[in-house]
């Protein structure tokens, strides 16, 4: 059954897709954490391997927020490796890691500065475009919450 919520079909489908994006973004960022907190190596290993282990399990509660929000306006949430890089706006780098922790800290740190960029955009689309308010506040939240964690990543930096 379709939700009758004061939101019209189409709307509802846009918000869905947005979430989408804002899953598989999620999702790309996820697998870069874990596998930079595997491949640590020499000075603030241990450190950093908490960082990026405290992050991924922040992103992993988001993840299934995100996706049982397109469930609740009536969508589908995508699940596979290929739409999550499809729809990404991240870039994975098959094969190879930055070239020492601190460059796995920057590229970590722009992730969520794009991912942030994003959501700015759906908190605004989906309330003035979609009506949607309650996926507005939903990803001001999860704006806040890369917001914090981009901060303690840029904190490395002067
Ligand atoms: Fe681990």
């Amino acid at each position: 059954m379709k939700p009758n919520i004061g939101i019209t079909d189409k709307n509802l489908k846009e918000s869905c897709n947005l979430l989408n994006n804002c899953l598989a973004d999620a999702h790309i960022l996820y697998f870069k954490l874990r596998k930079y907190h595997w491949n640590l190596k020499g000075d603030n290993f241990m450190e950093l391997h908490k960082v990026f282990e405290k992050q991924y399990e922040i992103l992993q509660n988001a993840i299934d927020e995100i996706a049982e929000r397109v469930s609740q306006l009536g969508g589908v949430a995508i699940g596979t490796t290929s739409e999550f890089a499809k729809n990404s706006s991240l870039k994975e780098q098959p094969g190879k890691n930055p070239e020492n922790n601190l460059d796995m800290v920057k590229e970590l740190l722009e992730d969520h500065e794009t991912i942030i960029k994003n959501l700015r955009q759906g908190v605004d689309d989906a309330d003035e475009k979609f009506s949607d308010q309650g996926t507005a506040d939903f990803l001001t939240g999860l704006m806040e919450s890369h917001e914090k964690m981009a901060w303690i990543l840029r904190r490395y930096f002067k």
